[in-house]
């Protein structure tokens, strides 16, 4: 049984508590968060412990392995605490906002040979990893371009906007991921943004949308739609193109009835709200692997390097951005 204790009790700790709780392999040992009512809610919920100091969690050899859900700005500390601690690590996006302080984290813990999955959960995606699958087997022959759409419902509030890195690190971040996943190595990047006139972009000197073009290594084109807000909900889309054909992952509704009348065809109803419902089974898969890779003693499918490489990315669309050129990397 690994013991994992859950770092943050915010809005994706609350996530992975539920996804560690599904696991039987695993259990929910501690629960940490500075806020008391947030760390005593979660720890109630799952019936565990909860602490207000993350050194509990590293300091108690009962436990294996900790999920760092913390605000982005702490994950280099809780990561190289954890792995001096000699625990096991499943650290949430973006590894950090800043290059130079992920390659210096790298530099410290290097030699202890840290285990560190990344949180890129989309990879765990039952739809998105079967597109990857049937593009690998060549059902569609040699892949040309992949589409990635990725529209939040609602921007976030201005606060959290001050601090988050900006769209690309923040947001983006994910679909910069998923264009490897489905790609492969990234050397080409072009990027277009606006605020759509709304200020809190605007003061922020954020995007509302983006839209950013890739070429890959293989010579593959890939394309990430952003918007930090949708009309009609949480808008995750993927299509790969190739020679022989196309797969496409839609988006997924609570069920699968279809309404006709005489001014419609093909209705649903509205697609799956937010990230926690639209990728709980990826997120389940996600700690799955965790724990698999974990017991078989082997390193982890998505780790610090794609951490890093996404980051890059990140980096080189806003250059891109400011310069009006396309950035090689
Ligand atoms: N993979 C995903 O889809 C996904 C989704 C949301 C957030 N995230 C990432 O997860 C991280 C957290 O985001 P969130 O939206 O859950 O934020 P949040 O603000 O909802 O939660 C963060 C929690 O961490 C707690 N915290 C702060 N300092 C701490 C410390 N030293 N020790 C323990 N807890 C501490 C805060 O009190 C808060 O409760 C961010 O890095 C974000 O990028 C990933």
């Amino acid at each position: 049984m690994i013991r994992i204790a859950m770092l943050g009790s915010g809005r994706v700790g609350q996530v992975h508590a539920a996804s560690i709780a599904s696991q039987a392999g695993a259990e929910l040992a501690l629960v940490v968060d500075p806020i008391e009512a947030a760390a005593s809610a979660l720890g109630a919920k799952y019936g565990v412990k909860y602490s207000l100091d993350v050194q509990d969690a590293f300091e108690d050899a009962s436990i294996d392995a900790v999920v760092v859900g913390t605000p982005t700005n702490t994950h280099t500390e809780m990561l190289e605490r954890a792995v001096a601690a000699g625990k096991k690590v499943l650290l949430e996006k973006p590894i950090d906002l800043d290059l130079a302080r992920i390659d210096a984290t790298w530099a410290r813990i290097a030699d202890k040979a840290p285990f560190v999955m990344l949180g890129f959960n989309r990879r765990f995606d039952p739809s998105f990893r079967e597109v990857r699958e049937r593009v690998a087997k060549g059902e569609i022959g040699v892949l040309r371009a992949a589409r990635i759409t990725s529209r939040d419902p609602q921007p976030p509030p201005a606060a959290y906007l001050a601090v988050s890195g900006g769209m690309f690190k923040d947001m983006t971040i994910h679909d910069f991921d998923m264009a490897r996943f489905q790609a492969g190595d990234i050397v080409e990047v072009s990027a277009m943004v606006s605020t759509n006139g709304l200020e809190a972009f605007e003061q922020a000197k954020d995007h509302a949308q983006a839209i950013v073009t890739m070429r890959a290594a293989s010579g593959a084109l890939v394309t990430i739609v952003n918007s930090r807000s949708c009309a009609y909900g949480y808008d995750q889309r993927l299509e790969a193109f190739g020679d022989a054909g196309s797969l496409e992952a839609g988006n997924w509704t609570a069920t699968t009835v279809r309404a006709a009348s005489a001014t419609q065809t093909e209705a649903a109803g509205p697609i799956l709200n937010f990230f926690l419902e639209r990728y709980m089974p990826a997120f389940k898969n996600e700690m799955a692997e965790f724990i698999a890779a974990i017991n078989e003693d082997r390193a982890p499918a998505v780790g610090f390097a794609d951490g890093r490489a996404a980051l890059l990315l990140a980096e080189a669309a806003q250059r891109s951005v400011q310069t009006g050129s396309v950035v090689k990397l």
